[in-house]
């Protein structure tokens, strides 16, 4: 199969060859990810009915911040055939490709998605927002999004949502004057992780028709509950911003 298909349009940023050039901060976090590739499990719950409905199992999907394809295999697993996964981590998409080998994959410096305007039939965001802190950086990926997916295409964005219990409000309160917002926090393992409000999560999707949105309780990866949401999206024939 093939295992990476880059639009000819499109070329990553370079400073010296085969060396992915990533913006400001997201270096260090995309190493963290390579060194936990081997060591995290992911299960952020995924709903296929409404990918099924709109997009069919033929549909082209991509899975934006796939990881190690966990995801890409519950999608194979209910008959979806035609599956691209993108992240910025070398170690996640190097497991990817042995584990889950059902999707082409591509290794992204996260400042731009690597495909043409309209490739997709829909996209899918999981508990990908909480790894990325920075609210201008999330305002980037949603214009990228909104590009790369066809007209009344599919946006499924899942995320995890500020809590309320004494633990997370603890960290919240301790990291929110280095980071400037309350619901980033710091693990010493070595990455900042975000917590959103619904209403945040809303601004950032106010380019795209909403179909549905749905709380719920989620498993971390690493093993504690929190709030979550599921924003089921689509890309409108003009942008609902402009
Ligand atoms: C919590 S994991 C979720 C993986 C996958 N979506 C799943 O649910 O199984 C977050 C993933 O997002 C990737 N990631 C973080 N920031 C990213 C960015 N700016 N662009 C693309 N991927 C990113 C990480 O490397 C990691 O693989």
């Amino acid at each position: 199969m093939e295992q990476t298909r880059v639009s000819p349009s499109w070329q990553p940023k370079l400073s010296t060859p085969g060396v992915l050039v990533y913006d400001r901060g997201m270096e260090a976090q995309a190493s963290y990810w390579d060194a936990v590739a081997y060591k995290k499990r992911f299960g952020h719950p995924l709903l296929t009915g409404e990918l099924e409905k709109r997009a069919g199992l033929g549909g082209r999907i991509l899975d934006y911040g796939c990881g190690y394809g966990r995801s890409i295999r519950e999608l194979h697993e209910r008959g979806f055939c035609n599956l691209d996964g993108v992240d910025t981590s070398a170690g996640m998409i190097a497991r990817a490709r042995a584990e889950n080998p059902f999707a082409r994959y591509v290794l992204t410096s996260g400042s731009e998605i690597p495909f043409s305007r309209g490739s997709f039939d829909a996209v899918l965001l999981l508990a990908v927002l909480t790894c990325m802190p920075d609210s201008s950086a999330q305002a980037r990926l949603f214009s990228e999004l909104f590009r790369v997916l066809k007209v009344g295409g599919i946006l499924y964005v899942s995320d995890l949502l500020i809590n309320s219990d004494a633990r997370n409000r603890r960290r919240y309160e301790r990291f929110e004057p280095r980071h400037g917002l309350y619901g980033v926090f710091e693990l010493e393992e070595g990455v900042t992780l975000r917590h959103h409000t619904r209403e945040h999560l809303e601004r950032l999707a106010a380019s795209f028709k909403t179909i549905s949105v749905q709380q719920f309780q989620a498993e971390t990866m690493n093993g504690h509950q929190s709030r979550a949401i599921r924003m089921i999206l689509q890309k409108p024939s003009r942008n609902l911003r402009a």
